[in-house]
C-alpha cells in the first residue's frame, strides 16, 4: 500500500518542476493525477510517460472554467482528497520599476489562483470525506526578500489564504497548510543563480534544494500521516531561515 493509496489529487503547474516532481512521487505513492497547467504540450507527454494514473487538463488557475472542469474531471475518477496549489510565476524587480499590472497578474496567478482552487475544490473534498490542501508559498511569504515586491505580496498572501481556509475547512475535514521553500533547483531559478556555486554559500546546507525535497514535504502533508496537521507553515531551506550567517561570509 502506498501512502496515497485510494486518494485522488489535482496539481497545479504539474507540467515541469516542482509540480511534476510531486506527481511522480503521488503516483509512486498510489495516488490517481490530475495535472494541470498551461504548458499543455509539456504537459500532456509528461502525463503519457507517468502512465494510466496520470492524466493531464489545461488549468490555467486564474479561470474558473478550468477549475471546474478539473475537479469534474477528477471526480469521475475517485474520490477527490488532495489538492496541491503550486501553480506560479516569479520575477526580481525593484518598487521603482514595477507595472501595477504586472504586479496583479502575478498576484492574480500565486495567491487568487490558489484562493480559486480552494473554493473548487471545497465542496466535494467534503463529500468525499475529507481531504488535504497544500498551498506553495516560499520564504519569501515569511520575510522580506530584496526586489521581490509583487512576489513578496502574492506569497505572504498565500500564506495568510492557509490560515483562513484551515479554521474555515478544517470542520469539514480538511486540512490546509502551506509550504515555503528556499531556492530550488527548476527553471524558476535563473541559470545564473543555478550555475553559480557560490549563491547558496549563505545557506547553512550550501546548496539549493531539489524538487524531490519539496515533493517529500507535500507527500507527507497530503498524506494521513499528517492526521493532525492543519494551518502550519513549512519551511523548507536548508536552514536559511534559522538565522544570521556569519558577519564575514
Ligand atoms: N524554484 C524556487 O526556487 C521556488 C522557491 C520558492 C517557491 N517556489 C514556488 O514553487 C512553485 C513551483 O515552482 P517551480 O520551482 O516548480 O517553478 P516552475 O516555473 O518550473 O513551475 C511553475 C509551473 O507553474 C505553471 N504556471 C504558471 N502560470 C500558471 C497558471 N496561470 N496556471 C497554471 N499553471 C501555471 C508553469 O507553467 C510551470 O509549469 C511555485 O509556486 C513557486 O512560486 C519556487
Amino acid at each position: 500500500m502506498g501512502r496515497l493509496t485510494g486518494k485522488t489529487a489535482i496539481i497545479t503547474g504539474a507540467a515541469r518542476g516542482q509540480g511534476a516532481t510531486e506527481a511522480r512521487l503521488f503516483l509512486a505513492e498510489g495516488a490517481q493525477v490530475v495535472m494541470g497547467d498551461v504548458l499543455d504540450d509539456q504537459g500532456e507527454a509528461l502525463a503519457a510517460e507517468l502512465g494510466e494514473a496520470a492524466c493531464y487538463l489545461h488549468l490555467d488557475v486564474t479561470n474558473p472554467d478550468d477549475w471546474t472542469h478539473a475537479v469534474k474531471l477528477a471526480e469521475e475518477i475517485g474520490p477527490l482528497n488532495v489538492l496541491i496549489n503550486n501553480a506560479g510565476i516569479h520575477w526580481v524587480c525593484p518598487i521603482e520599476e514595477e507595472q501595477p499590472d504586472k504586479a496583479l497578474q502575478m498576484f492574480s496567478v500565486n495567491a487568487l489562483g490558489s484562493f480559486m482552487g480552494i473554493q473548487a475544490v471545497r465542496e466535494p473534498m467534503s463529500r468525499a470525506g475529507g481531504g488535504s490542501i497544500v498551498n506553495i508559498s516560499s520564504v519569501a511569504g515569511m520575510t522580506g526578500i530584496h526586489g521581490h515586491s509583487a512576489y513578496g505580496m502574492s506569497k505572504w498572501a498565500v500564506r495568510g489564504l492557509t490560515k483562513v481556509a484551515a479554521l474555515e475547512l478544517g470542520p469539514l475535514g480538511i486540512r490546509v497548510n502551506s509550504i515555503h521553500p528556499g531556492p530550488i533547483n527548476t527553471a524558476m531559478l535563473p541559470d545564473r543563480v543555478r550555475d553559480n556555486p557560490d549563491t547558496f554559500s549563505h545557506l547553512p546546507l550550501g546548496r539549493a534544494g531539489q524538487p524531490e525535497e519539496v515533493a517529500q514535504l507535500a507527500l507527507y502533508l497530503a498524506s494521513d500521516d499528517a492526521s493532525f496537521q492543519s494551518g502550519g507553515e513549512y519551511i523548507i531551506d536548508g536552514g536559511g531561515w534559522a538565522g544570521h550567517p556569519p558577519r564575514n561570509s
